[in-house]
């Protein structure tokens, strides 16, 4: 019953919707329908009191209000009990009326017109929050969501990292396709296991020295032209440095653990400093300059080895390409984007 009456809620508040789907994912598993019985969709003209499928299903906890051309976030206040809420890809312009959903886990405003982050501070148990593709120019008004373990703002106007001390339980941070110049503030997130900087405006790495857990780091797409600052990061497993404007491969002496470098669409033209990097598996080196097959040698102690990208570099014009890495690196399963086959 209480699926029935978050259904019709949401009916009467977003009367003018065309489609409309409410999921209950914890209902899911007692039922034994096919995904039209568990995706209920039902749209204007429909009776909002049919009969559910079935009464046992549970509180609204998850509450999917995707694609609906939503303008104004309103009446959602019945929802106090809601775990997870998506307003995914619609027209919303401001976040409001949210503060009587405090036991909200996650929140995914992603594709939709926000532009500004605020009204959040009741949402303190907000482990999730994706706000990705909207007009943000600021991070802002997060303090209070000390809980926050994922924070999603991909593809915003943002042009400064700033204002996330408090958010010291972050493990993930997507901030790419943005404006940013500089990678700063970043020194209390000790947990962060995950910061995506892509295809942003950074010229330096750096400030990077707080964050001992990371693991994956990616700045694709920016203008770094030196490998340096990563001393710290001691638990590093993925570099991605893709499409920047790196000439030499070094500074990497304390990054033990990596398991994939990407290097690819730079200036290099040598392999070297990597021999001590011996759990690398993802070698992606295409399109530089590399034109000495001794340099291979430099991957002999990645005994795990099984991926290198090589395209596009001088090495290529060699007609025993393939047969020459297969030599050299015999642990190698996949040569560019296609597999060895034996
Ligand atoms: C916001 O949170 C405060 C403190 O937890 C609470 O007293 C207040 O009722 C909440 N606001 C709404 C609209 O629920
Ligand atoms: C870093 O990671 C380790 C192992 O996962 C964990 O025990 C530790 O609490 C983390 N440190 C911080 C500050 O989150
Ligand atoms: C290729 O590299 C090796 C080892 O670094 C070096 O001895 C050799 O001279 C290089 N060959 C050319 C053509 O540069």
């Amino acid at each position: 019953m209480r699926r029935q009456l978050c259904i019709w809620m949401v009916r009467l508040t977003f009367s003018s919707l065309r489609l409309l789907t409410v999921v209950d994912r914890r209902g899911e598993s007692e039922e034994s329908g096919d995904d039209e019985t568990r995706r209920r969709s039902i749209n204007g003209d429909v009776d909002p009191n049919q009969p559910a499928t079935t009464s046992k299903s549970s509180h609204c906890t998850d509450v999917d209000l995707v694609h609906c051309r939503i303008g104004k976030i309103e009446g959602l206040e019945v929802l106090q009990k809601a775990k997870t809420l998506s307003l995914r890809q619609n027209l919303i312009k401001k976040i409001e009326n949210l503060d009587s959903l405090s036991s909200l886990r996650e929140l995914d405003l992603y594709d939709n017109q926000i532009r500004k982050l605020e009204n959040l501070h009741n949402l303190t148990e907000l482990e999730q929050l994706d706000v990705s593709f909207n007009i943000l120019r600021k991070v802002e008004g997060l303090e209070q969501l000390t809980q926050l373990k994922k924070l999603f703002l991909l593809h915003n106007k943002i042009s400064s990292i700033a204002n996330l001390e408090n958010l010291i339980g972050l493990e993930m941070l997507e901030l790419g396709s943005n404006r940013i110049r500089v990678i700063e503030n970043l020194d209390t997130l000790a947990s962060l296991q995950s910061l995506f900087l892509g295809t942003n405006k950074i010229t330096q790495l750096q400030n990077l020295e707080g964050l001992h857990n990371l693991t994956v780091l990616s700045i694709q797409s920016n203008r770094i032209t030196k490998i340096e600052g990563l001393q710290n990061l001691v638990n590093l497993r993925e570099l991605y440095l893709s499409h920047n404007g790196i000439e030499v491969i070094e500074g990497l002496e304390n990054n033990k653990k990596l398991t994939t470098l990407d290097i690819a669409a730079n200036r290099v033209k040598k392999i070297e400093n990597i021999n001590h990097l011996t759990e690398l598996q993802e070698f992606w080196m295409n399109d530089n300059q590399i034109d000495n097959w001794s340099d291979l040698d430099e991957l002999k102690n990645a005994k795990s080895l099984e991926t290198v990208y090589l395209e596009r570099n001088p090495l290529q014009k060699d007609p025993q390409y393939r047969r020459k890495i297969m030599l050299a690196l015999p642990s190698v399963r996949q040569i560019d984007a296609t597999f060895i086959r034996f």
